[in-house]
This record gives C-alpha cells, sequence and structure tokens, in this order.
C-alpha cells in the first residue's frame, strides 16, 4: 500500500527518453489545455529547463517544470507546471516533486520561487498554499478571456510547516 508521504517516492531529472509518458500525463491533467507534445521535448532537451519526474515502484507518476530566472530584481526560481497522475493524487507526490524543485532553484542561487495558478484550481492553489507560497497578483484573462489566474512567491529557505 502506498501511504501518504510515502518515502518510496523517488525523484530525478527526466530524460529524453521520459517523454511519452510525460506528454500522456500532461494530458491527462489538462486535456485541451495542455502543452504539446514538441513543447514538452524541448523542455526536456533544453537546458534552461529542470524538468524533475517522481517514481513510485519504478513507475513515472508526476513531474514538475522550472526554471531559474530574474524576478523583482533578485535570481528566481519559476515553476511552470506540476502534473501528479489522478490515481496517485492526495499521496504527497505534488508536495515531494514541489520540495525537490525548490531544492534545485535554490542549489542553483534562487533566493525566491514564483508560478502561477488558475483562480479556480483549488487543488494547486492550496498545495502552493501549504508550502508557504503568498498571492501576490491577480492576473486578469491570464488563462484566456474571463480565465484569471493568480501569480504566488515564497522566499527559499523559510522554515516549511507541513503535516
Ligand atoms: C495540484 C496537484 C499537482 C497536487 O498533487 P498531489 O500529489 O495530489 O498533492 P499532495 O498529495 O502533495 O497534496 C498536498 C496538499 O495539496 C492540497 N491538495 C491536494 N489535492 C487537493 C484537492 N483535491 N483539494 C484540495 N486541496 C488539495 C492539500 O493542501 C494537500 O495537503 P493535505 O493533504 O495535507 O490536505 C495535482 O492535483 C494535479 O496534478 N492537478 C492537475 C494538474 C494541475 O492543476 N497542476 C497545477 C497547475 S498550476
Amino acid at each position: 500500500m502506498i501511504v501518504k508521504g510515502s518515502p518510496n517516492i523517488v525523484v530525478r531529472r527526466a530524460f529524453p527518453s521520459d517523454l511519452d509518458t510525460l506528454y500522456r500525463i500532461e494530458i491527462e491533467c489538462f486535456g485541451e489545455d495542455a502543452f504539446p507534445k514538441s513543447y514538452i521535448r524541448r523542455i526536456i532537451e533544453e537546458p534552461y529547463f529542470i524538468t524533475l519526474v517522481a517514481l513510485l515502484n519504478d513507475e513515472i507518476v508526476g513531474f514538475i517544470i522550472g526554471a531559474l530566472e530574474s524576478f523583482l530584481g533578485r535570481l528566481a526560481g519559476h515553476i511552470y507546471s506540476i502534473d501528479v497522475k489522478p490515481e496517485y493524487r492526495g499521496m504527497g507526490v505534488g508536495s515531494r516533486l514541489l520540495g525537490a524543485m525548490e531544492e534545485e532553484l535554490k542549489g542553483a542561487g534562487a533566493e525566491i520561487c514564483c508560478l502561477e495558478v488558475s483562480v479556480d484550481n483549488t487543488a494547486a492553489l492550496n498545495l502552493y498554499l501549504k508550502h508557504n507560497y503568498r498571492v501576490i497578483e491577480r492576473l486578469k484573462n491570464y488563462y484566456g478571456i474571463g480565465r484569471d489566474g493568480m501569480r504566488l512567491v515564497k522566499k527559499l529557505g523559510e522554515i516549511e510547516v507541513r503535516q
């Protein structure tokens, strides 16, 4: 049985050979809003992006995409996407991926980490709030007409409060 926050979750960098699996998960998570396969291929191959995958019993069950950028005049991590397969949600996979990406970005010099989320994505918003992200602005029509987003920021290195 897989328990929440299971130590069996292994996180590693994505390989080009993971492409088909990541694209399948992206479609499962976002449907018609999914990134095109060509975009995911570029992200995996491009050193600018950091792509991490989470494995449970050698199966890829989720992934996260981030990059080191500049934000508000500071070196910042930017999370582009986080996807967990529906049947593996609520087990701590998203938290583990987010934590691993923050460590990577911090190791690369990021002081803060920022990301965007749709205002109606309760699961993702709760995940980020739980990990000490704070909403700094509302982004009108960010995901299309009538689909607002929010930008959240976290200072890296803060003491984590997790259950
Ligand atoms: C958002 C997502 C990555 C969360 O992954 P996950 O592995 O289920 O997350 P975790 O198990 O680590 O949960 C951590 C916290 O997130 C929040 N959360 C997760 N699922 C939730 C849900 N369905 N409803 C409300 N809050 C939820 C909770 O605060 C949870 O902490 P808790 O279990 O102590 O209550 C996952 O739901 C997903 O892939 N969604 C589709 C893709 C997506 O929307 N990505 C975000 C784009 S910005």
